[in-house]
């Protein structure tokens, strides 16, 4: 698949050498990794279309007749948890820096790492960053532009968000990316909040009870976090900081290394926090972060994925209507559906619909087998990660082929589908593809818990 690659740099050309050294590490950010990583091009030019856009061109005597894009919210802030183990790590390299001064052992890195201006803040819990909405302004015109007749202004654009801050701050921001000319569907102004569709997770009590709150689901990952990759970057940057090793932990590491990757995304800066790692870190650091994605939203358990069904539905009945509208020859009621909501909306339905599976789980030991691993995050959900379904009307007559016909792209590349490895799929073909979800993944039934057998005495 074209999104796989294997070693982390990829801007490592593009930029000049002073920003090399974070950059060096920016393919491994994971969920934290910039839109650019995924397309380099947009470092150049952030409205280009890019490399691939010819081979994207809608096929030959094809219309498209609806746009479904679900869509990641833009870069965002650290949420306050993270801020806060920010706030404690830059507080032992502070104290240690003060002991320090009285007696003179020399740590370079960390004196300048207390002298860093921690200007985070707790109230920036993940909101969308000044970044961020440039990111999603610039995807709607990049959207704009390569379906113009969709995105005309006479069409309506039905906007849909979950109701975090950061995603109608995006919504809002992707519809002036569009321009004044763009009436939301029922001339609305406010952006629709459905979380039953873009946090479909926190609906789900099955979910919520067997992953998410369960202590033990995340065993792979706290598993990784003792183990002996992790403990060799945690020995090298206590080294490094003069601090003892039993002051730090993964989870202080990790946010070290997220910090560089935040300072990147949402500043542009190249921090001192990125000299803590080097290149065999950050690949360690990647997979910690993947780790996590795969248990709690791939396809580390059936539930993370099965949990997404009813948005998978939804799709499939707004391709249908669309398709009814057509052959029915009224005008396609909803040409444009954009939904804004989060990495974890994504993630799950792509592992529902089969994409970015590896043969073999990812495990706290397979670090070394996993290294050409397909689920990488960073290459599916950076932020502003977008997924797109597009239905086309085709000319039976040209094509010799069924008269609609589907696309996906994938932050707006063109996805192979899974059942054909091509990038254009008969409808008709695709639905019966994944007719079992569609037939038989309820979301009621799916997220419901198991009955307990013990509520008759718990009453009493
Ligand atoms: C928690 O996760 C473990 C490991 O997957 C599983 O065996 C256990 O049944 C789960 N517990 C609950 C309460 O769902
Ligand atoms: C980010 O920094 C690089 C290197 O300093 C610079 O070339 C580029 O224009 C900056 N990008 C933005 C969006 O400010
Ligand atoms: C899918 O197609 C690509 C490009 O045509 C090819 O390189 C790849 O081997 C194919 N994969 C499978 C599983 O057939
Ligand atoms: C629940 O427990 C009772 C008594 O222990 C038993 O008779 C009954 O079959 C159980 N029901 C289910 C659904 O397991």
């Amino acid at each position: 698949m074209a999104l796989r690659a294997a070693g982390c740099p990829l801007l490592l050309l593009l930029l000049p050498p002073l920003a090399a050294a974070s950059v060096a590490l920016s393919g491994c950010f994971g969920t934290k990794s910039r839109y650019e990583e995924v397309n380099p091009h947009l470092v150049q030019d952030p409205l280009s279309l890019g490399p691939a856009a010819a081979g994207a061109r809608p096929p030959a005597a094809c219309a498209p007749l609806q746009l479904r894009a679900l869509l990641r919210h833009g870069t965002r802030y650290p949420t306050a948890k993270q801020i806060r183990r920010l706030g404690e790590l830059h507080g032992r390299l502070l104290r240690r820096a003060a002991a320090a001064a009285a007696s003179s052992s020399a740590c370079p890195l960390a004196a300048a790492l207390a002298a860093w201006h921690m200007w985070y803040e707790e109230s920036l819990d993940g909101r969308l960053a000044p970044r961020g909405q440039r990111d999603m302004e610039h995807l709607a015109r990049r959207l704009a532009a390569r379906f113009p007749a969709l995105f005309a202004a006479r069409h309506r654009l039905a906007l849909a968000s979950s109701s975090k801050h950061r995603c109608l701050q995006s919504g809002a921001a992707f519809r002036r990316g569009l321009g004044p000319a763009l009436p939301l569907a029922g001339g609305e102004t406010e952006i629709e909040i459905n979380d039953a569709l873009m946090r479909f997770f926190d609906h789900c009590q099955k979910f919520v009870a067997f992953v998410e709150e369960n202590d033990t689901a995340m065993q792979q990952v706290d598993a990784f976090k003792q183990g002996p990759e992790m403990r060799r970057v945690l020995e090298k940057v206590a080294g490094v900081l003069c601090l003892p090793v039993d002051e730090l932990n993964a989870d202080l590491i990790q946010v070290a290394f997220l910090t560089c990757s935040y300072e990147l995304a949402i500043r542009n800066v190249t921090s001192p926090w990125c000299s803590l790692f080097n290149e065999e870190d950050a690949k360690v650091l990647e997979y910690l972060n993947d780790l996590k994605q795969y248990w709690k939203r791939g396809y580390g358990y059936e539930i993370n994925s099965r949990s997404s069904c009813n948005l998978f539905q939804d799709i499939f009945q707004q391709l249908d209507k669309a398709v009814e509208e057509s052959k029915s020859s009224k005008p396609i009621s909803s040409p444009v559906i954009v939904q804004i909501g989060h990495a974890e909306t994504l993630q799950p339905l792509l592992a529902l619909m089969g994409f970015f599976k590896d043969d073999e789980p990812l495990r706290a030991n397979n670090y070394v087998r996993q290294m050409h691993r397909k689920f990488r995050s960073g290459r599916i959900v950076p932020y502003a990660a977008n997924l797109v379904f597009v239905l086309y009307h085709c000319d039976q007559v040209k094509t010799s082929k069924e008269e609609y016909q589907v696309q996906m792209l994938l932050n707006e590349k063109l996805m192979p589908f899974h059942h054909s490895n091509e990038t254009i799929s008969i409808y008709a073909d695709l639905k019966d593809y994944y007719k079992d979800i569609l037939q038989n993944c309820h979301f009621k039934e799916e997220c419901e818990l198991p009955k307990s057998n013990s509520t008759a005495t718990d009453e009493l």
